[in-house]
């Protein structure tokens, strides 16, 4: 993973003509919501309830609305093809196994798939994400289903899916604060080490990865 300064991403000039918009949110609290999202990588060493992750996962579970069955985000043609993998460390949690565990979003489950044994350090890369994994109590995986998109969007499910881990994302980033539990986001790794763990195939697309745990200070 390259670390990078910003690159200036526009060069308008004096000539083009600005629409000054209402800001009517001083900087101070838009830093406060910052710092109730940020990516966080040093973790506390509290173990973590059951009840907590069931309130860590409850923003992602389906509902059933007066439409149909849905989401608390958008899904092209509302086919939800992006699945959740989770591996939660034995040694920190307090009422429950540890391991390898596929998330029933219907359900609000954790079906436990085996023991984890292949999702470790190893799978990361040693310099920027190996210590974080150290530190963290769960990694979630999250994989698209590519049967469920390809016959619908083709070519557009590889950006679609994309797209739906990403707002899952952002819905674990800011609902897991406000249970002391913090994220880091991780783009890449060695997924094929950790399919055998989740039974995976070859027709589950690697989206996105986060890594989590209490955050310091704080007690879960
Ligand atoms: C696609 C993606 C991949 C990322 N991968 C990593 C990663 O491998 N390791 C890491 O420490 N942070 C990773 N991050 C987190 C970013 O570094 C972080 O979001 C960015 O520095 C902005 O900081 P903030 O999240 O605290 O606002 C990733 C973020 C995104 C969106």
């Amino acid at each position: 993973m390259k670390l990078s300064k910003q690159i200036p991403l526009y060069q308008f000039d004096d000539s083009f003509r600005r629409v000054i918009l209402p800001s009517p949110t001083s900087d101070t609290e838009l830093e406060d919501q910052f710092y109730k999202r940020k990516s966080i990588r040093q973790f506390d060493e509290t173990e973590l309830s059951k009840d907590l992750l069931g309130e860590l996962f409850e923003p992602l579970r389906q509902i059933r609305t007066k439409e149909r069955v849905k989401r608390l985000f958008g899904s092209a043609g509302g086919l939800y093809p992006v699945q959740i993998y989770v591996y939660l460390k034995a040694n920190r949690l307090r009422d429950f196994e540890g391991g390898a565990y596929y998330y029933d979003s219907d359900h609000h489950e954790l079906v436990h798939l085996s023991d984890g044994d292949d999702i470790k350090a190893d799978l990361y890369n040693p310099l920027v994400n190996v210590p974080i994994f150290e530190s963290s109590s769960f990694a979630i995986y999250l994989f698209a289903g590519m049967d469920a998109i390809e016959p619908i969007y083709g070519a557009h499910s590889e950006r679609y899916t994309s797209i739906e881990a990403g707002l899952i994302t952002q819905i674990l980033e800011t609902n897991g604060p406000k249970l002391g539990i913090g994220i880091c986001q991780v783009g890449e790794l060695e997924v094929e080490k950790l399919k055998p763990s989740f039974q995976l195939n070859d027709r589950h697309r690697f989206v996105h990865s986060l890594l989590g745990g209490p955050l310091p200070n704080h007690s879960a």
